[in-house]
């Protein structure tokens, strides 16, 4: 595997295997390397000539109460990780290589971006398109893959390529989760035991949910009381963001049935935020 930490050099690989007539699949990644992203990487692996991987903890998405500064970080272990998996590249630049001094261009997907976690975390998705595009230019993939875990990131960045006519092709593979239903996130490393037990009450409450809409119940009103109740019961919840069940293409909430709806929710538990989503067929 090769590590490549200059953008130019990063372009200038990519061209030559470009010109050679290979296709590159690639998944961003913020690193601390799990089996969700994992998921990702395999099927890069398994549907391109050229596997590509990035592990950059990109500033530009983090407001400034976030957790930037302690978010997880594992070079080795995920360096390891990725030459087990046979990528061909990981592409791993430094913040001045991304962002020089006189940085002043940004990219930003309107109304989507405002929506659910854009309501709570403001020019969050200002800085994840920021540096998608930016990585899209420098890596250049055919394919570009990433976790339906980040549903509305999903979203958003295919609303980017469209918008921006990149030709790249988006894949959007499933949720990975641990064996109790919790959704595989860097940041469930900051749960502590008590919270990590409780933390599946976000996947409990999104299966009933699930369960309510197939069973037929079309009064989405009081399934979202439900979800409420059952998450504000579990006392190390320390805070809703939001919770609901959505429109899978405009993000709005839905007082009634469609083909297919998103029951979705972010939770606080301590200082801990969670997000998770299911698509459902009515
Ligand atoms: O999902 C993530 O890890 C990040 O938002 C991404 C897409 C790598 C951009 O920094």
């Amino acid at each position: 595997m090769e590590i490549i930490r200059t953008p130019r050099i990063m372009r200038d690989t990519s061209k030559g295997h470009i010109l050679r007539g290979k296709n590159i699949g690639f998944v961003p990644t913020m690193g601390s390397l799990h089996e969700g992203h994992l998921s990702l990487v395999r099927r890069a692996r398994q549907e391109n000539d050229i596997a590509v991987v990035s592990i950059f903890v990109n500033p530009v998405q983090f407001g400034p109460s976030e957790d930037f500064n302690r978010y997880p970080r594992d070079v080795e272990g995920d360096t390891e990780k990725l030459v087990k998996e046979d990528i061909d590249i990981l592409f791993m630049p430094d913040i001045t290589a991304m962002y020089t001094e006189d940085f002043s261009t940004y990219v930003e997907v309107e109304k989507i971006s405002e929506k659910l976690c854009g309501v709570f975390r403001p020019g969050h998705f200002k800085g994840v398109t920021t540096v998608v595009a930016k990585l899209f230019n420098i890596v250049t993939p055919t394919r570009a893959y990433f976790g339906q875990k980040d549903y509305q990131q999903c979203v958003v960045i295919k609303k980017l390529v469209k918008d921006l006519d990149m030709d790249i092709y988006i894949v959007v593979c499933p949720t990975i989760r641990e064996k109790d239903g919790l959704a595989m996130s860097s940041r469930n490393a900051y749960l502590d035991s008590t919270q990590r037990a409780a933390s599946t009450v976000i996947y409990r409450c999104l299966t009933e949910a699930s369960e309510m809409i197939k069973s037929g119940i079309i009064d989405f009103g009081h399934i979202k009381k439900v979800m409420h109740e059952r998450i504000s019961k579990e006392p190390v919840v320390s805070g809703i963001d939001y919770v609901g069940i959505y429109d899978p293409s405009t993000l709005d909430e839905l007082s009634g049935i469609k083909d297919e709806v998103l029951p979705a929710a972010a939770i606080w538990i301590g200082n801990t935020r969670l997000i998770d989503n299911m698509l459902v067929k009515t």
